[in-house]
């Protein structure tokens, strides 16, 4: 496990952006495993940058999200195929059709998982996974469990997390109580994974993940077990 400590969470954003642009220029038609929530927002900033300055291409690069809520769709505007839209797609030279979401619309389940498995067999492993970290160490929308959920699956979404992510909503009972999410098995198909974490709310989660016991109370811990692991986070995150 390699740490990059950052100042702030600017700089966080920017050595973020770094690594994931160096599996870019090294494979340009990599698997690019994409995250939402506000802390790779300032990386795809950047990412969005170089990519107008000609600084990188991802003309032939195909993503792969890590979650999505049941119930959303593209033109919903809190779901995470729009967030990935409006914060990156957009603004890059990524052909959209090689960008991939779980489908949110899909109502069973079932169905909507063994897809999106199938769309990650297609694709291939992912040449590098983007990681954010839960409050309650939760990766992607793997929720503190007694097991490591291997597969794409249907997950409740714990009251803290409904909590947590209630800012983005117009109230709490807005939120989606259900999503999508790769699991754990998913993720660890990732050659390289890179874990972005900021702030004070964040620096539990991250110490006990990365230095306490493999639980999966604490999805992120697990992450301790993959041979490629980059975190960069801030001062803040680090206490
Ligand atoms: C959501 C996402 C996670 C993300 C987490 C943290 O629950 N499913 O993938 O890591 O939020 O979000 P934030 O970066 O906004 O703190």
């Amino acid at each position: 496990m390699k740490f990059i400590k950052c100042k702030d969470y600017d700089e966080m954003s920017i050595r973020a952006a770094e690594v994931l642009e160096a599996v870019v220029k090294e494979k340009p038609d990599c698997v690019l495993g994409l995250a939402t929530g506000s802390t790779p927002v300032g990386m795809y900033s950047r990412l969005i940058e170089d990519c107008k300055a000609g600084k990188i291409d991802f003309s032939k690069c195909t993503s792969v999200n890590l979650d999505e809520y049941v119930g959303l769709g593209e033109k919903d505007d809190q779901s995470y195929r729009y967030f990935m839209n409006t914060n990156l797609f957009d603004h890059i030279n990524i052909d959209k059709a090689k960008t991939f979401v779980p489908n949110g619309l899909e109502s069973n389940a079932d169905k909507a998982c063994s897809d999106y498995e199938a769309i990650l067999e297609k694709t291939g492993p992912q040449d590098i996974q983007v990681l954010g970290l839960g409050e309650n160490g939760h990766i992607a929308f793997n929720e503190p469990e007694t097991y490591f959920p291997k597969l794409t699956h249907r997950v409740d979404l714990t009251e803290s997390t409904i909590e947590a992510n209630a800012r983005f909503f117009e109230n709490q009972d807005k939120v989606p109580r259900h999503a999508y999410s790769m699991g754990i098995g998913s993720i660890f198909r990732a050659k390289k994974i890179l874990l972005l974490a900021s702030g004070a709310k964040k620096a539990k989660a991250l110490k006990e993940a990365l230095n306490g016991p493999i639980d999966p109370k604490l999805p992120a811990s697990i992450l301790q077990l993959h041979p490629d692991v980059v975190v960069v986070c801030d001062e803040a995150a680090m206490q």
